[in-house]
């Protein structure tokens, strides 16, 4: 699948775990646990603390298995999977970082409750039925065939099933400036609407309980991280830096721009599958 290939080409360069190694090294840390990787291993806006409010909204119970789609190198699974004492699957199309996912996982003792798999969110290796509660986050941005996203999610889920979105939409102010975190050019990034994914997410079958947009959170955090800049601190999110090397820095002023003018839209989807 061409897109495909070029999408995990984005992700990555065959080096990752050396420069984590090199960054936590830098960092002081000796031991990896969830609160040392934090700053790197959630690759998405606001990082951790995003993942946490996301679990919040998810409530894993201890007895349920949780799918994480695109699960990157593994910091939410890992998070949700300790934090709640559930079991947490991931799938990510990106070899690489499945193969971290899986070494940082083993570091934390937490192998017998989180696993990897590596494959496409369009045809995933699981029966239907197969999770109690799914998740999603800032992956829905490379894929264009969102209706088959939707549905895919929904199969696997069992009736009455929670699924938990994060994902920067399409706002009203146009399209955004490449690169992004998520794409080197607009052939691999697919943006919708939020009215949009709403539609997909019904024609699938999915009642949606809650639409948040989260732009002013976004803008805090980035306040919040320059002024952490500014007095010679480290921001607290340095996962984009880890996996993007020297191009972090124009990614991320074309998300702050495209932020601050509303041509994206950071926004979160909580919904349920019927009974
Ligand atoms: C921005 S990263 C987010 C990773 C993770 N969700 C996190 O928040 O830490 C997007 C991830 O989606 C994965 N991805 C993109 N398209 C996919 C697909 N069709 N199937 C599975 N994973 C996909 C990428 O490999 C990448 O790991």
């Amino acid at each position: 699948m061409a897109a495909g290939v070029d999408i995990s080409a984005h992700y990555s360069r065959g080096t990752l775990l050396q420069r984590l190694q090199a960054a936590l090294a830098a960092d002081g840390v000796d031991r990896p646990t969830i609160e040392t990787l934090a700053p790197y291993d959630h690759f998405h806006g606001r990082g951790f603390a995003a993942t946490q409010e996301l679990a919040e909204r998810l409530a894993p119970r201890e007895s349920d298995h949780i799918l994480d789609i695109g699960s990157g190198i593994g910091g939410p699974a890992r998070y949700v999977a300790a934090r709640y004492g559930c079991r947490v699957s991931g799938i990510d199309l990106t070899p690489e970082f499945c193969e971290v996912a899986r070494i940082l996982t083993r570091a934390l003792a937490l192998a017998a409750r989180v696993d990897f798999h590596e494959g496409d969110a369009l045809s995933m290796p699981f029966s239907d039925a197969s999770f109690d509660r799914a998740y999603s986050m800032n992956v829905a941005m490379n894929i264009a065939d969102k209706a088959r996203f939707y549905r895919e999610i929904r199969r696997v889920l069992k009736p009455g099933a929670l699924l938990a979105l994060s994902e920067i939409a399409q706002g009203a102010g146009g399209a955004p400036d490449f690169p992004t975190p998520w794409a080197k050019t607009a052939a691999t990034s697919f943006l919708a609407t939020p009215e949009e994914t709403r539609r997909h997410l019904e024609a699938a079958g999915f009642v949606v309980l809650s639409v948040r947009d989260t732009a002013q959170e976004a803008l805090d955090f980035a306040k919040m991280s320059r002024a952490m800049v500014d007095r010679g601190e480290q921001p607290p999110h340095r996962a984009v830096r880890l996996i993007h090397g020297d191009a972090a820095a124009e990614m991320a002023a074309n998300t702050g721009r495209g932020l601050a003018e509303g041509r994206l839209v950071p926004v979160e989807f909580l919904c349920r599958t019927p009974e």
